[in-house]
């Protein structure tokens, strides 16, 4: 099997209960692109959203760490006007999109939760709770 160079972080373990989900492939996504998902059925899933920068690709739940709205009012749309940071369309808080810290806005400090995020064989996968 061959791994690509890639990094992804997050909660580096996957119990047996938490579901993988593939996104597609690394070279799909341009730099800077972000894409959405979901795990889980019902009302309330599990909704996260991944960020290309580089070779890496970043994962975090779509929850802003302000009052709990969803970062995005348009899909697949996470990243401030300059594409640099993860913007949060509610109140306009900052976020690294290396480390999901918040450095400006309502919750500065704060940083956004983490999903554990690989990539085998070019695929992006994420698993999260259902
Ligand atoms: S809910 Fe995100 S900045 Fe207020």
């Amino acid at each position: 099997m061959t791994r690509m160079s890639s990094v992804c972080f997050g909660r580096q373990m996957r119990a047996a209960t938490m579901p993988e989900l593939a996104l597609g492939r690394l070279d799909e996504l341009k730099e800077y692109d972000c894409r959405e998902f979901s795990i889980g059925a019902g009302d309330w899933p599990f909704r996260g959203f991944v960020v290309r920068k580089g070779n890496q690709v970043f994962a975090y739940e779509n929850v802003c760490r302000h009052v709990g709205h969803p970062l995005n009012l348009t899909p697949d749309k996470f990243l401030s006007r300059d594409g640099q940071s993860i913007v949060c369309a509610s109140h306009g808080a900052l976020y690294e999109i290396d480390s999901g810290v918040c450095f400006a806005g309502p919750c500065q400090g704060k940083a956004l939760q983490k999903v554990a995020c690989e990539i085998r064989d070019g695929v992006i996968y994420v698993t999260a709770r259902a």
